[in-house]
């Protein structure tokens, strides 16, 4: 500022200065008037002088402040342009975060409806199966009824003439242990066929049942113990075809 005013004194000095020159040139008094309209015509000159001065002094003089204020602007330009940017991505960000959020409730939402699809779907199948398990196990029941229908005769003991179940009788007495105690005619251990036979058919007693456990000795009740023991281990598990057979042939002696 000391400069400001010391450069502005100077020129004002040489102003005054210059106008007094001139002043002093143009006596005598005849050419006054022509001075005075000389002057200001010259006066601008002058001032653009100083003014071009003024310029050229405050440029070399006081370069800083300019500069400072297109600092100044430049900050001012650059700090605007900071919360811009700042708001800007802030802007972003929010969006972003929201974008993210968004994206997770999706996904999450997503990922329970599929698991609820593939338990649900898991269950299906796990029925289906049991269902099919089940229609598979009911089929095959029904294949092994029908089959028993279909074939009766296969599975029905086949029924046998009395010749045929005298011959299997026979069969049975003779290879089995029954004729270390029992002969047709012959009293052993046991008593004859023909004695069996002929009380049986006198009694009207059926030898398979007693053959099975189911009926008293008729015969010679007093020596059963010799008897009983071939009935609990062998007869009693012959099957009933057999026992009939054995009865036949028994039968067969009666008189
Ligand atoms: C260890 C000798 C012995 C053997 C083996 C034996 N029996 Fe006897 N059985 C006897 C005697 C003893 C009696 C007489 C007792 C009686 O009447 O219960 C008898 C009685 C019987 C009677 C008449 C039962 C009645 O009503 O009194 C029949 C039927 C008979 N035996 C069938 C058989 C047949 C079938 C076998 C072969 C599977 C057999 N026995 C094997 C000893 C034997």
């Amino acid at each position: 500022m000391k400069k400001r005013i010391l450069t502005l004194g100077i020129l004002s000095i040489l102003l005054i200065t210059s106008c007094k020159k001139e002043t002093a040139k143009s006596e005598p008094k005849a050419e006054t008037e022509e001075i005075t309209t000389a002057v200001p015509d010259e006066q601008p000159s002058v001032a653009e002088q100083a003014a071009e001065t003024q310029d050229s002094v405050v440029t070399e003089t006081s370069t800083e402040t300019p500069i400072k204020v297109a600092d100044a602007k430049k900050e001012v330009v650059k700090a605007v342009e900071d919360v811009k940017n700042q708001a800007v991505n802030k802007a972003v960000q929010q969006s972003e975060t929201v974008t993210k959020k968004v994206e997770n409730t999706t996904t999450k939402e997503t990922e329970k409806a599929t698991k609820v699809v593939e338990s649900v779907t898991e269950k299906t199948s796990t029925v289906k199966e049991t269902a099919q398990k089940e229609i598979d196990n009911v089929t095959k029941e029904a294949e092994a009824v029908k089959k028993e229908i279909s074939t009766p005769a296969a599975k029905a003991p086949k029924q046998l003439t009395q010749a045929e179940k005298i011959t299997r009788g026979k069969t049975l007495f003779t290879t089995g242990i029954c004729k270390n105690c029992h002969n047709q005619t012959k009293k052993l251990i046991g008593p004859t066929l023909v004695i069996i036979g002929s009380t049986y058919k006198k009694k009207k007693g059926r030898i398979a049942n007693f053959l099975q456990g189911n009926a008293k000795p008729i015969v010679d009740p007093k020596r059963f113990k010799m008897m009983k023991p071939n009935i609990d281990d062998v007869t009693r598990h012959m099957p009933i075809q057999d026992l009939e057979a054995l009865e036949a042939y028994i039968m067969s002696f009666a008189k």
